[in-house]
């Protein structure tokens, strides 16, 4: 029988709950999209931390204006509402922590090899995406900032709806054959989440470059990053404190703020450098 989520079995499962930033937990059954719930509702969790999860969500959001398909019961849909004693310019670096706590709780609970990191947030496995991170301002104030982490991991995507996605995907009931207890992948992900948010809040990114690093899925290739009608072409060569994508493009070091990443070995069809204009962090 399938195990829905559960609120209660998530905290009892979770080991940071004693932590002053351990998010409440809400549970919905379906909901439009749990981002845009917590950026509606964040007004009225001006001091809290919340953590929403949805069984479905009827347009749920992914990066660029697509859509995230997010059939009933299935996969995770978690956002998380989180408030920062920091300007909003210093929060550029934060994809690089959700994607971190991805990868570190999908290891201690499954213990996986080959996930990697894809700038600016994807997670991978054998180059198809697992897992997708999407981040929203829901405001900001002089050093204060609230941001709405969400995140998609497929769990065990039913074919139905997987028919529906365009890009080569994969999911943790695929890559390992079992079935896996979403209240527990929840709770781990919300223990790493809360660690790593408050290691951020004092020390910014830096902390977790070499970890980083040690996943990234482009760095080496030689990659084509498409913004609007901008393409640039280059060889990665890793990400900084701020998320920015660090390319080496014709003899030259530029940082890269936004944009899609694709391993090509094209050649350069424009040499002009992008500059983040993404409304969304990532
Ligand atoms: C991407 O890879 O394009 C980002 C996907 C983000 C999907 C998650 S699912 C929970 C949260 N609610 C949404 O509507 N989107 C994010």
């Amino acid at each position: 029988m399938q195990t829905l989520l559960d609120a209660d079995s998530i905290r009892q499962a979770a080991k940071t709950t004693s932590h002053h930033h351990f998010p409440d937990i809400q549970v919905f059954k379906e909901l439009p999209s749990t981002n845009d719930y917590l950026l509606k509702q964040a007004m009225h969790f001006a001091k809290q931390t919340v953590a929403c999860f949805a069984e479905s969500q009827s347009a749920g959001k992914g990066r660029l204006g697509r859509a995230w398909v997010s059939p009933f019961g299935a996969n995770l849909y978690l956002s998380l509402l989180w408030h920062f004693h920091l300007p909003l310019n210093e929060l550029s670096g934060l994809n690089i922590i959700a994607g971190v706590s991805i990868i570190k709780s999908i290891q201690k609970m499954i213990g996986i090899d080959n996930l990697q990191l894809k700038w600016p947030n994807d997670v991978y496995h054998r180059d198809k995406k697992l897992a997708g991170i999407l981040i929203e301002v829901a405001s900001h104030s002089g050093n204060m900032s609230s941001v709405v982490i969400g995140i998609g991991i497929n769990v065990n995507m039913p074919d139905e709806a997987a028919a529906q996605i365009q890009k080569p995907w994969t999911d943790l009931a695929g890559i390992t054959g079992k079935s896996i207890s979403r209240n527990d992948l929840a709770a781990a992900l919300l223990d790493q989440l809360t660690i790593n948010l408050e290691i951020f809040q004092k020390k910014g990114a830096a902390p977790f470059l070499p970890i980083w690093q040690s996943f990234d899925y482009l760095a080496g290739k030689h990659i084509s990053i498409a913004n609007g009608d901008t393409i640039i072409e280059g060889i990665a060569k890793g990400i900084n404190k701020d998320g920015q994508l660090l390319l080496t493009h014709e003899n030259k070091l530029i940082y890269i703020n936004a944009g899609e990443a694709s391993v090509t070995k094209l050649q350069s069809l424009s040499s002009s450098n992008i500059n983040g204009s993404a409304k969304d962090l990532s």
